[in-house]
């Protein structure tokens, strides 16, 4: 099982990604599961312009940046885990330009069968901090692609840092593992 795993966080090391961490652990406790891990902070995605060129004349995305090589790890990967930081009520800039790019993949061949993994973390008091609206759109935006829901999972890291919730963590790791039964 291919798993690509978009970490949105601009943070490397903090909330998202130890969170992300957990649950590939619980997932790689599977021999035959394979993680590649794309930190999207660093790289050049550039924001999708709406030229259509990718459901026109090409078949694949005009702009020439980092994002061209990520189109096939997409299309070969079964899992697809989104891990974000809630900003303002959705996920962060890098992660939304991330998704907007992945509209130049055919909606047909690009996405049915696969399977996603939402993971967030987020200061704010429950419920409202943007978590339950960002299931809501993803859980829309999964069944349009034809992708079917294997976990979605928030944290709140308003008062204690995800590396010092052991509770957090350990929930991260089950559900991790269940992807793999
Ligand atoms: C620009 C910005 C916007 C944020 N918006 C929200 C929000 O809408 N709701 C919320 O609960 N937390 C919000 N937060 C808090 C982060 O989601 C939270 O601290 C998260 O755990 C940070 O993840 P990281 O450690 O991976 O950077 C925001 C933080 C920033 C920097």
């Amino acid at each position: 099982m291919k798993i690509l795993s978009i970490q949105g966080s601009p943070r490397k090391n903090k909330n998202t990604s130890a969170l992300l961490s957990e649950y590939l652990r619980g997932a790689q406790q599977n021999a035959d599961v394979y993680n590649e891990t794309v930190y999207l902070q660093p790289m050049d995605i550039k924001p999708c312009t709406g030229c259509d060129a990718c459901k026109t004349t090409l078949d694949t995305c005009i702009i020439e940046d980092e994002m061209l090589p990520l189109y096939d790890k997409v299309k070969t990967a079964d899992v697809l885990v989104f891990a974000t930081p809630i900003y303002w009520w959705h996920m962060s800039a890098q992660l939304k330009t991330f998704l907007d790019r992945m509209y130049a993949l055919d909606f047909e061949t690009g996405f049915p069968g696969k399977r996603f993994v939402l993971l967030m973390t987020y200061g704010g008091e429950d419920p409202n901090t943007g978590a339950q609206i960002l299931e809501k759109s993803m859980q829309e935006i999964m069944e349009y692609l034809q992708m079917q829901i294997a976990c979605i999972y928030g944290v709140c890291t308003g008062t204690t840092p995800m590396k010092d919730n052991p509770k957090a963590l350990d929930k991260a790791y089950e559900l991790g593992k269940q992807l793999s039964l």
